[in-house]
Formats: C-alpha cells, structure tokens, sequence
C-alpha cells in the first residue's frame, strides 16, 4: 500500500485542532508536494524531513510523494508536524507498519540529522489529543514531562527519528547523545522580559528569595499589596524614585496562593505556546509575574505576531501579577490596550484567518513617578518640571484605565528611621500570604453559588443588592456621593475593596471602618478627618510633641502621616481603632481635608481631579 495516515496537532492560539498528516506515493518522476495551508517554516519541512530520513539511515521514496495535512482550511504553522510526515512518508514507503501509526498522535520538530526537537505548544497539543480520544503520543525526550501532566495520555519520548523507527518496528532503541542545545528558547530572548525582572515563579527561585520584610515602612503600600491580592485588585503605585515602587510589586506574586490545578495546566499551556517553558519545570503551579519593559511593542504586550501568534505579556501575566513598571512612560495606545483584557479576562486577536482568543486575567500593577524628574510633590521641592509638563504626565494614564483600578497608593519616600533602624516586627511574605489565602477563602464561600471567586470579579449592582454591609457602613459614602465626589462606578469599587478588607480582617460583612479604608485606597486620599486628628491622634499626642528631626516624623509614623506602623503591621487589629479610623469622621461638619495637601483645600475639590480620582468625578 502507497499510503499512510497519522496525527498531529495545530495550535490555534492556546487550543489545538487535530491535524491528519496523510502520506501518498505515486509511481512517476520523484517529487514531494506539501498541501493543505502550510506556512513557510512548515514549506520548508520538505527539506528537512528528506535530509532527517537520509541521514537516519533510511532511503527516501524515489516516487511522486504527496503529503497532505487535513483539515486543509486550518492554518498550520511551525515545524512540529516534521516527525508525523516523516513517519507517515516511511509508512507509505512500507518501511514502516501503517496500523503503526495510524492511531499515535505525533509532534517534534526534526533536525537534519534525525534528532528530534521539541516544540512549543505541547501541553496543549496533548490536551487536545486526550479530548479527541488520542491514549498515545509521541514527543521529543524534552517535552515528555510536560506531556505527561496530561491524564490518560502514554507519552512516548525519543530523541530521534532513529529512536522512534525502533520503538514502532520493536527493534532495540539505540543510544542517542542528549541534544546538547535542549531546544529550549531563553526566556529573556523572547524580548518582552526586563533582564532583571523577568516571568518569574518559572525558571528560577528568585521570586521565593524575594520576602516583604525587606520593604522598610511603607505600611499603607504594604496593605495595599495585601488587600489586592487578597480581592484580586488592580494597584496603582504612585511616588518618587527610590521610594520602593518596584520592589513591593515584585513582592506581590509571592502573596497570591498557589495555583489550582485547572489554573496551573491554563498558566502552563500559555508558556507552553509561547516557548517559555524552563527544562525541569513542566507545570507552573505558582502566580506568574510579568514585567515588560516600556518599550515594548503592542503585539509583545497584547500579543500576535506574524504566522503562529504568540501570547503577549498580558497572557503570560495570567493566573498572576502583570507589573508596569514606568507606566506613564508607556505608549498611550499600549496602556489603553490592556482595558478589554482588564474587562474581560481574555484578549480576542483578530488575523485575516479569523480571530482567536488567548487568555488573560492577570492582576495588573501600575507605578509612576509623579512627573517626568520624579521629584514633584506638593511642596514642590526640586522638581524641575512645569506644571504643564507634570499634568501631561500624569494624564497619560487614562481614565477609562485608572477607572478599573481599585487601588491606588501614594508611595512616600522611606525614612531614614525606618531604613537604618531595621524593624524586627515587620512581617514576612509567609505571614501576609497566610492571611491572604484565609480572606480569599472567606470571599471564595461567600460567592460560592456565583460564577465569581474574587471580590474583584463581582459586578456593581450584586454587590449593592445580594449582600448587606453593617448598619451606617456607608454613611462616608453617601456623603461622598452626595457631594459628588463619588459617582456610582466608584461607588462599585470602594464596596468590593471594602468586602476584601472584611475578610482579611475576619470579618462577615464591611463595617464603617472598612468602607473607609477602601475610600482611602480607591482616591488616594483620607478623607473626613480634621489634619490634626488625622496625624497624631493615633499616637495621643500633637504636633509640639515630636521629637526626632524636624523633616522626620515622630517614631512609628509614616512621613506623609496617612498610614501609621500598626501594632501588627499591615493589617491592624480588626478590633483596635486603625489609622483609617481614629477620628470622628462621621460628624456631620468634618472639614474633609486632604492629608497631603497640608493646606485647608477641600477634599471635594482635590478629589475631581482626574489624577487624584482616576477619572471619578
Ligand atoms: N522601603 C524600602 N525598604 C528597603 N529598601 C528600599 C526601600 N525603598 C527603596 N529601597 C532601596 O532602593 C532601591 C530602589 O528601590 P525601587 O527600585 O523599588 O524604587 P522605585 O520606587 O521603583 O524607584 P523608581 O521610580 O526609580 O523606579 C531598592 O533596590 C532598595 O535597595
Ligand atoms: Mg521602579
């Protein structure tokens, strides 16, 4: 018999189709035709695939070859179908048994020498097999682990042509050097990582070695951090250089819990496609974290690409933590893009083939300078910018994106105090992860009946009508909303911060306290307490009675005076009247100021404006 059929699989975005590689020998003048939509790296398998066959021993048909690869309307891309048609061509010369291989599924790249490479995609492809009823496949030797997670599924790993002839004839497999390359692209050489802050939970242990007890101070970036991950929030980091912006985002994919399983082989398959996955490591079970550079391109953020689209920094940010470091610095359209996967957990990439989605629900980490020298503030010290040039800056974050945002945090520079003088008490990433896992399990009961895990995921109006906050819990609120300075949208985002600081504080429902706490963290400003109240009245004593330099807050206090040292850092005692809550607040002729204004400026007018509100008003 002239002809051979056997399987392997195309990948379409992060899916696999089924691809028959069928093989046809006619007598006639010696030629090999490629048909059914090969693109040019699969064209050139022609080549490849005649020398690997040659130079694994075997004589090549001198016959009219025709090898097809069906469905003919999906397009192919990639060299992985080498091994298949080189199989299937040996099957129809009669060199192989045809039944042999007529219900394996077979992917591997194929050198010129016989070796067979692995390809990227092979999770997936496998994935696909096992749901079309395939019970073996054959893979390069490399691969196999990660074809291996696939219950159900024999893997068979050779490292070449010659190995797999053997295996299928039943003769003795011969020895076969390892491939002293390992065909393993290097991650940072795919261009979307910054050499030192790259995917990171995958290739190495640098993200285990990275613990939040480093961070001196900052306890109100510190809560943030926590409360994001604990809600699943979008964090706005926001201060001068050298305040510690980057190194709390590098902290934050540590705090996520570990990956499910269903979440660890979709993290995993998205690696897989875009080649990224480390040798030895063939499941990613921990939260990713992605950090590209700004400079990158739209399709190295979204993804695509030419041929075969490769998934972009915000689907290798999915199940964890895509960091924008710089990110007014960012291209406009760049930062605008992320808004559909923000919406939407996925990004649709549209190809004159069709559109194709690929997965993206990633936590998303913004920080900035405050303007181009960094060094603005409101007092205006240093910094060489002009007003225009500050707004033009910071107008570069949208409001349509700073809008899905939940957090946002004024990162103030550390204290001299609070770096030298290192802080015994303050908690590692163990303890914070602790309780993170505990609130989204709390969160996670709560929404048990609903098709939403985080609080983040929950829309506004379930949030306002299914559950009941505590009695007057949102008294600010309304006053908020009153006066404007809120509008429903944001109204929607201070409750879902509010319901995650309930549950990591142990709490069944959002009290007047944790209402405040998110307001503070949604506009970046505290809100309803007189500005003496607000600095000191925690430490019980005023203004004349600090005693350390007179730049430097008293002990225990942040220098912008808004989050103090808790007693348990972090994540006050539920019980004990936190930062967020010390004064009367609720009075109804509280001045509202802003805390770091310093001046007597309405809060309300301060708030409207877009870069302190995130387009609120
Ligand atoms: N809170 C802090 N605790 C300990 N070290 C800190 C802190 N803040 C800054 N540092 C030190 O300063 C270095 C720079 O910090 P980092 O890169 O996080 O600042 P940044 O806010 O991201 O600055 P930039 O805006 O320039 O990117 C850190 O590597 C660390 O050594
Ligand atoms: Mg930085």
């Amino acid at each position: 018999m002239a002809f051979a059929r056997t399987c392997s699989v195309a990948l379409v975005g992060v899916d696999g189709v089924i691809v028959e590689v069928q093989a046809d020998l006619e007598p006639g003048v010696a030629a090999f035709t490629l048909v059914g939509l090969p693109d040019k790296a699969l064209s050139e398998a022609r080549d490849r695939v005649r020398a690997a066959v040659v130079n694994s021993g075997e004589a090549w048909p001198q016959r009219k070859l025709t090898v097809g690869l069906s469905p003919a309307s999906v397009p192919k891309s990639g060299s992985g179908f080498d091994l298949a048609v080189a199989c299937a061509v040996l099957a129809a010369a009669e060199r192989l048994d045809p039944s042999s291989i007529a219900e394996l599924l077979i992917i591997g790249e194929l050198g010129l020498d016989g070796r067979v490479r692995p390809v990227r995609g092979v999770l997936p492809s496998v994935l696909a097999a096992a749901d079309a009823g395939y019970q073996r496949v054959v893979v390069a030797e490399q691969t196999a682990p990660e074809a291996s997670l696939v219950p159900g599924v024999t893997v068979i790993g050779v490292r070449s042509l010659r190995q797999l002839i053997a295996v299928l004839t039943g003769a003795p497999a011969p020895e076969e050097p390892p491939d002293p390359i390992g065909g393993r692209p290097d991650p940072l050489m795919a261009g979307l990582m910054l050499p030192s802050a790259g995917v990171r939970g995958l290739s190495d242990d640098k993200s285990a070695r990275l613990d939040l007890a480093d961070v001196a101070g900052q306890y109100e970036a510190r809560r943030a951090l926590e409360i994001a991950a604990a809600g699943g929030h979008h964090l706005y980091l926001k201060g001068p250089p050298g305040a510690g912006k980057t190194m709390l985002a590098e902290r934050l994919p540590s705090l996520l819990p570990p990956l499910t399983q269903k979440e660890a082989l979709e993290v995993t398959a998205v690696h897989s496609v875009a080649g990224l996955l480390p040798a030895g490591r063939p499941l990613i079970d921990t939260a990713p974290y992605c950090a590209p550079h700004h400079s990158t391109t739209m399709p190295a953020i979204v993804g695509g690409g030419s041929g075969l689209p490769r998934p972009g920094a915000v689907s290798l940010a999915h199940r964890g933590v895509l960091f924008l470091d710089e990110a007014p610095e960012f291209p406009v359209r760049v930062l605008d893009s992320l808004r559909q996967p923000l919406e939407s957990g996925e990004v649709v990439i549209a190809r004159s083939a069709g559109s194709l989605r690929l997965p993206a629900r990633f936590l998303l980490c913004l920080a900035a300078n405050p303007c181009p020298c960094g060094r603005h503030s409101r007092r205006g010290e240093g910094c060489e910018c002009t007003p225009a040039m500050v707004s033009r800056y910071q107008g570069r974050l949208s409001g349509p994106l700073l809008d899905r945002v939940d957090l946002q945090v004024q990162v103030a520079p550390v204290t001299r105090i609070e770096l030298m003088e290192r802080d015994a008490t303050a908690e590692n990433t163990e303890t914070v992860a602790a309780r993170v896992l505990a609130a989204r399990e709390r969160a996670a009961t709560r929404l048990a009946a609903t098709p939403w895990r985080t609080n983040a995921e929950v829309p506004g109006h379930e949030l306002r009508t299914r559950w009941q906050l505590a009695p007057g819990a949102l008294n600010d609120v309304a006053r908020q909303l009153e006066r404007g300075v809120l509008t429903a949208r944001g109204l929607d985002r201070v409750l879902r911060v509010a319901w995650t600081v309930a549950d990591l504080a142990g709490r069944d429902r959002p009290d007047q306290r944790d209402v405040r706490t998110a307001l503070v963290l949604r506009t970046g400003v505290e809100q309803g307490l007189p500005l003496g109240e607000r600095v000191y009245g925690r430490l019980g004593g005023i203004p004349a009675q600090r005693s350390g330099p007179v730049d430097e807050p008293p002990e225990g206090q942040s220098r912008s005076g808004r989050f103090e040292k808790p007693d348990r850092p972090d994540c006050p005692d539920p019980e004990s009247p936190g930062p967020e809550s010390v004064g009367r607040s609720d009075r109804p002729d509280a001045p509202g100021r802003s805390i770091r204004s310093g001046s007597a400026k309405r809060s309300g007018k301060r708030d409207r404006h877009p870069a302190n509100e995130g387009g609120e008003a």
